[in-house]
């Protein structure tokens, strides 16, 4: 029986398009793949996720404001948002649970614009470049640590 509330698991811009999009950076895993890979690496500890994708940044801050109601910890991958968005980053702020951020590529090996993130300095841990493998290692964090 689980007892502690979900993990979220929310995820910005076209990445819903995962696995037709630019697959050369962000690999072949569709969104649906990634959906399932966060459940079975919670349902290894006996806990559950919310995994929800947004094209729009107050979606996400809303979710992010949710989040503190609700989530147990939270995995986000802002996707360009990352890069842009004071908003998201306020959002975070306020969280009391732990955050991951997680990046399908290796930010810091791209363009430079991707090497700055508004969401990192408020984040608990950041994973990059190990390919949406990086969902199932936020999950496994935040299933041994937060509650
Ligand atoms: C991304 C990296 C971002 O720079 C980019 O805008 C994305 C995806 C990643 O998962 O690698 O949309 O967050």
């Amino acid at each position: 029986m689980t007892t502690a509330g979900p993990i979220y698991v929310l995820n910005g811009p076209n990445l819903n398009l995962l696995g037709t999009r630019e697959p050369d950076i962000y690999g072949r895993d569709t969104f649906d793949d990634v959906v399932s890979l966060c459940r079975t690496s919670a349902a290894r500890f006996d806990r559950s996720v919310d995994v929800r994708q947004s094209n729009h940044e107050g979606v996400l801050v809303d979710w992010v404001q949710e989040a503190r109601e609700h989530a147990s910890g939270l995995v986000l991958n802002p996707a360009a948002y990352t890069h842009t968005s004071v908003a998201l980053r306020d959002a975070l702020a306020m969280l009391d649970v732990p955050v991951v951020e997680v990046h399908i590529s290796n930010v810091h090996a791209r363009e430079p614009f991707r090497a700055h993130s508004y969401v990192s300095p408020v984040a608990t841990g950041v994973i990059a470049g190990l390919g949406v493998t990086g969902y199932a290692l936020a999950i496994d964090y935040l299933c041994r640590t937060a509650r």
